[in-house]
């Protein structure tokens, strides 16, 4: 055997005039190589894109006031709050509601004990963030959310 002959290292396929290295393999094409290329970048971008859209798409993305909460996720028949509380949130929903409640941490009450005002304000988180990673008890985020306790002693005028 006088001649150097290449063969292919996967598909053991003769190789004329390529060396190994740029033999492309069976029916594995380089147009074959460009879509799975692509389609893991898809798959990688999507959920960014789609994460980045739910955090857009709540009043609660940007340092809200303790009122953006309450009218973002709070306030009416129909909000957030009552949705998950009574058990029928999806699972964006719960998410959005921790993630808007998640803001009045931290927030000077406008009226009332500070200290009193952050043991509630962390109940109703801990009890929207139970929710949101699949707990089942509404019972304690209606509670730690009841409106009129905490209205009555940290709502200014
Ligand atoms: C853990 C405390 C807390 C709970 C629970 C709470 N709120 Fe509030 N809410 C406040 C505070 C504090 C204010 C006053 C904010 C201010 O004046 O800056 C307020 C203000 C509001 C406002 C007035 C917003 C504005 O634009 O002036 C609405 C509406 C409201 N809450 C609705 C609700 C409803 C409905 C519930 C129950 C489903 C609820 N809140 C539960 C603390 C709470």
């Amino acid at each position: 055997m006088g001649m150097t002959s290449w063969a292919c290292h996967t598909c053991r396929a003769p190789l004329e005039s390529k060396p190994a290295g740029q033999h492309i393999c069976h029916g594995t094409t380089t147009s074959d190589k460009l879509s799975i290329n692509n389609s893991m970048k898809t798959r990688l971008i999507l959920p960014i894109v789609a994460i980045a859209l739910i955090g857009s798409t709540s009043l609660c993305s940007a340092a809200p006031s303790i009122k953006d909460v309450m009218k973002a996720a709070m306030k009416g028949d129909d909000s957030l709050f009552k949705k998950v509380s009574t058990g029928k949130g999806t699972d964006a929903d719960t998410a959005k509601l921790y993630n808007c409640l998640k803001n009045m941490a931290g927030q000077k009450a406008p009226k009332g004990d500070q200290a009193a005002y952050d043991s509630k304000t962390d109940t109703l988180i801990k009890a929207a963030e139970a929710v949101s990673k699949g707990g089942k008890d509404f019972q304690a985020l209606s509670q730690a959310g009841n409106c009129k306790a905490c209205h009555t002693d940290h709502k200014g005028k």
